[in-house]
């Protein structure tokens, strides 16, 4: 399969690793891409020499092409200057519409990515000159910017935007790969399945977590996680810092059970408090399991660890046969 997009990107696998910030960093990304398909690393809310750094240890470990994330409801500008100047190939920008930021990508000659929950942010995107829309569904797992799932969203963007769209949210094997193709999607943005990579940052309680949990396990919380990154709605793993909150009444943030209660620390020694926007990384200690274990609906399909290149060519090789007209799995007949 050699699909526009893979044209634009010089990739040969339509495959993206999505930016998880705390879990997808420079091994997982150069990884992905040495397979063929693209990395993206999130590097926002650091300083700009981190942020040269993190491109730096990518392009120690690949020649490949890869593209850096930002937020932008943090301060991003100076890290996007950073990425202009170290003449990254793509960026990709989430959680908020700046079509300035869009142009001033596009100026300093950068690949723009960006990723939006409806239509309208779609157009409004390529209007502004984005090349990319990347249509995150509700399934997602992380922060989830819009309210409409995969499946109607990716089509509707397809039938009303000019440019490759790149479907997320819910993916995690071949046949969410080849589905997203028929409805006409260029690509796929898989986040959780590649939380099972072994490039992938996160503490082992945190997996196993993941490795466990049903389609069914997994909420949509409008401010659950707040602390640290305030109005920004997710999708977690249910945990015990969940129940408790829903058995005492889902109160709103300032009137739940037990707030600022430190539950850990950070490898570094930092608190980690109850509610707080934190992805477990390996050397966390503490109450791991009631933190926040970001996890999309396609969890149920990731049972095992993996490489990441071995990820990407499972992925590629099952949507190759479904898309042929084969089975994705083997199934009863
Ligand atoms: C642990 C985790 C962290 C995430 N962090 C980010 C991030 O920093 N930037 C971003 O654009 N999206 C982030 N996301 C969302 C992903 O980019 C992507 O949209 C999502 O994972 C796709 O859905 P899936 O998890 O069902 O594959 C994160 C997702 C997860 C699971």
């Amino acid at each position: 399969m050699r699909s526009d997009l893979c044209s634009l990107l010089g990739i040969e696998k339509p495959i993206f690793s999505a930016p998880m910030g705390g879990a997808a960093g420079p091994d997982l990304v150069a990884s992905v891409c040495n397979a063929g398909a693209y990395g993206v690393i999130p590097l926002w809310g650091k300083p700009v020499d981190q942020v040269a750094a993190g491109i730096d240890q990518i392009r120690a470990l690949t020649d490949r092409r890869f593209a850096v994330n930002l937020n932008l409801s943090f301060a991003y500008e100076d890290a996007l200057e950073a990425c202009i100047q170290a003449g990254v190939h793509g960026v990709s920008l989430f959680w908020g519409m700046e079509p300035s930021a869009i142009a001033r990508a596009k100026a300093g000659g950068l690949v723009v990515m960006s990723s939006v929950g409806s239509v309208a942010e779609g157009q409004a995107a390529e209007a502004a000159g984005a090349d990319i829309i990347i249509a995150q569904g509700w399934e997602a797992g992380g922060h989830v910017w819009g309210q409409v799932s995969t499946m109607a969203l990716v089509p509707a963007m397809v039938d009303a935007v000019g440019v490759p769209v790149v479907a997320a949210g819910g993916i995690a094997d071949g046949r969410g790969m080849a589905a997203a193709f028929m409805l006409g999607a260029s690509g796929v943005w898989i986040g959780t399945r590649f939380l099972a990579s072994r490039e992938a940052t996160i503490h082992p309680d945190y997996l196993t977590h993941v490795l466990g949990a049903s389609e069914a396990q997994t909420e949509w919380y409008h401010d659950l996680y707040d602390v640290a990154w305030p109005n920004a709605p997710h999708r977690a793993l249910s945990n015990s810092t969940a129940r408790a909150w829903r058995d005492a009444g889902a109160a709103p943030p300032g009137q739940r059970p037990n707030e600022h209660e430190i539950i850990g620390t950070r490898p570094g020694g930092d608190p980690v408090v109850r509610y707080q926007s934190y992805t477990p990384l390996p050397g966390t200690t503490g109450d791991v399991e009631a933190m926040s274990l970001w996890a999309g609906q396609g969890v149920a399909l990731v049972r095992e660890v993996q490489g990441a290149a071995e990820i990407v060519d499972e992925i590629f090789d099952e949507a190759m046969t479904c898309l042929a007209g084969g089975p994705g799995k083997p199934g009863p007949n």
